[in-house]
């Protein structure tokens, strides 16, 4: 067994009992999110903070997950979130010149032997929203989050986990690896502890004025510009990249586009330096959650290899909840998304006139900038025959889409991985996307070559113009009007398995090479010492 990686009794149990463990060996995993469902969401982010752990600990590994404690979200989440206890531990860090106390609260995750500790302290996370209110940042997001990364540091050390790795995601958790690296070395617990850093949208970069460096307790020489600085700001994204063992984002795609200057938000230097220890592992599906043939909020059960003649039920009830004509014989398009830039909705603002002279029907379901939110509704109060628009947050609405649609629209300017498209292949639903990050990695053009070869389940355009949209949209229409050739999509789409079992895998792999470095690095530096030593004798 490679020395950093034990092996509990209880794990040792598992193995017995035949859970697979990457060769037979498990790890003490602490992951780190500011948002997770069923606790907290804003985006993907807290979807794949909590089934990356459950996928870990199924195969046997011990995994922590740490998050904040947002008791106004969690109330307006209703009855769906586990109970949460308090540990009895609390824990103290220094903040700038204060001292900020917080409670270690306990929860599961349904259907998981993943542990969850979230940090209670009122004053930060008592709020409305994760980060915003009323459109607004709040102000003292630095301060709130630079809080929950030593947190999170002081948890797991109060808690005994002693760590192999400690994975962090985006820049709420980025001054972790620094503090992995810079504080926490010596300190018990953690001698074998390596970090990776996920990003999961380079737009998000925890920028703040550089006094805030005095917030992080770190020393002003890490305010360089190969770690913590950026243009004159601190910057918690970099200092995650700078800082972390490895760097994994969420799609291989994405991975080499943030190295260009298009997709790197001013940070393609920082990524290219890192080049060697980055790596793109496409995102998962949590197939307990969005499976057709179990889910318990479509109107019929379907599947690929029974049949999927349930789809159909599903395309009428949906029809139905949204006021539209119920059609088999019309295209039926989704939409489930932040309606922001990044999603490409001012390419529907431009092409919306000649959509909107189609024979086509469109459920859009999402909130965002109060532009395209007035554009989509006023497109459904024009002609409610052809669009529903549903502003807001609405978990079963969203499966119904995915399930009632015929096809998904998602013409992303970029996207680190995306899941709906992912949802909507599992759904048999086929996704219309621009082929940037995850969306590329995961859709296959309906090109002449890839039907024949059974490859195709989408549609693909690269250029982000709002006529090449239109064509494609089009060409689904077009292709929708012959049956056997759809269904070839559909089933492309649908028989493939997009689970969490070959991502997790692959993070398995960053982890044990992580470890693998940093015990190189530990040898290294002990061999180091002891010349040093010698020299001085
Ligand atoms: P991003 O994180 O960039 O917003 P992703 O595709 O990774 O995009 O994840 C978005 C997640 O949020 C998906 O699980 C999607 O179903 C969900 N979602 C987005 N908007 C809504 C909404 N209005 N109602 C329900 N679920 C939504
Ligand atoms: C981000 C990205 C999205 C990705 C999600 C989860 O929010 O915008 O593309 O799927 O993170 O990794």
């Amino acid at each position: 067994m490679a020395p950093g990686v034990r092996v509990n009794a209880r794990q040792s149990a598992d193995v017995a009992e035949g859970l697979k463990l990457r060769g037979g060996r498990s790890m003490r995993i602490v992951l780190t999110s500011s948002e997770a469902v069923p606790f907290s969401k804003t985006g993907g982010l807290a979807d794949v903070a909590t089934a990356l752990p459950k996928s870990l600990a199924a195969v046997g590994h011990d995994v922590s997950l740490i998050t904040p404690y947002y008791p106004q979200v969690i109330r307006k989440n209703g009855t769906d979130v586990p109970t949460i206890v308090p540990t009895g531990k609390t824990i103290r860090v220094s903040i700038g010149s204060k001292q900020i106390e917080g409670r270690i609260l306990k929860s599961t995750l349904p259907g998981s032997r993943a542990s969850v500790y979230l940090i209670d302290q009122p004053a930060y996370f008592d709020r409305p929203g994760l980060y915003v209110e009323q459109d607004q940042d709040y102000r003292d997001n630095s301060e709130r989050f630079i809080f929950f990364s030593r947190a999170v540091l002081e948890a797991t050390r109060v808690l005994d986990l002693k760590p192999d790795i400690i994975h962090a995601n985006d820049w709420q958790t980025g001054l972790v690896p620094a503090l992995v690296n810079v504080e926490y070395r010596g300190t018990p617990g953690f001698e074998r502890t390596s970090s990776v850093f996920t990003i999961h949208n380079m737009a998000f970069q925890g920028q703040f004025w550089h006094w805030d460096m005095l917030l992080t307790g770190l020393d002003w020489k890490y305010f360089n510009w190969r770690q913590m600085e950026c243009y004159g700001h601190l910057n918690l994204l970099k200092t995650g990249i700078m800082f972390a063992d490895l760097v994994t984002t969420v799609s291989p795609t994405y991975s080499r586009e943030i190295q260009t200057q298009e997709f790197g938000c001013g940070l393609n230097s920082a990524l290219s330096s890192r080049n060697e220890d980055l790596i793109g592992i496409l995102n998962g599906v949590d197939t307990d959650v969005w499976n057709p043939s179990t889910d318990p909020l479509i109107a019929e059960h379907y599947s690929a290899t029974t049949s999927i003649a349930g789809k159909a039920a599903c395309k009428a009830a949906l029809q139905r909840r949204l006021g539209l004509p119920v059609r088999s014989d019309v295209l039926l398009l989704g939409s489930i998304s932040r309606m922001t830039q990044q999603k490409g909705f001012q390419l529907l603002e431009q092409c919306s006139g000649m959509l909107l002279d189609q024979d086509i029907q469109l459920a859009f379901l999402g909130s965002g900038d109060p532009r395209f939110e007035s554009l989509l509704l006023k497109m459904s109060q024009d002609i409610p025959t052809k669009v529903a628009t549903t502003i807001g947050y609405d978990e079963e609405l969203s499966h119904q889409i995915e399930a009632g649609a015929d096809a998904f629209l998602m013409p992303s300017e970029f996207e680190p991985c995306g899941l709906n498209q992912m949802y909507s292949l599992i759904y048999g639903t086929v996704p219309i996307v621009r082929a940037v990050g995850g969306l590329a990695d995961s859709v296959v053009d309906a090109s002449v070559e890839n039907i024949a070869n059974g490859t195709a389940n989408g549609f693909t355009f690269r250029e982000f113009r709002s006529e090449v949209l239109f064509w494609n949209i089009c060409r689904a229409r077009a292709m929708y009007s012959d049956k056997t050739k759809w269904n070839r999509l559909q089933m492309a789409g649908m028989k493939r398995d997009w689970s969490w079992k070959h991502s997790a895998d692959e993070y398995l792999r960053v982890y044990e090479r992580a470890i693998a470095r940093h015990e190189r690095k530990s040898e290294c530096d002990t061999n180091e010492r002891r010349t040093e030593m010698a020299s001085c004798r």
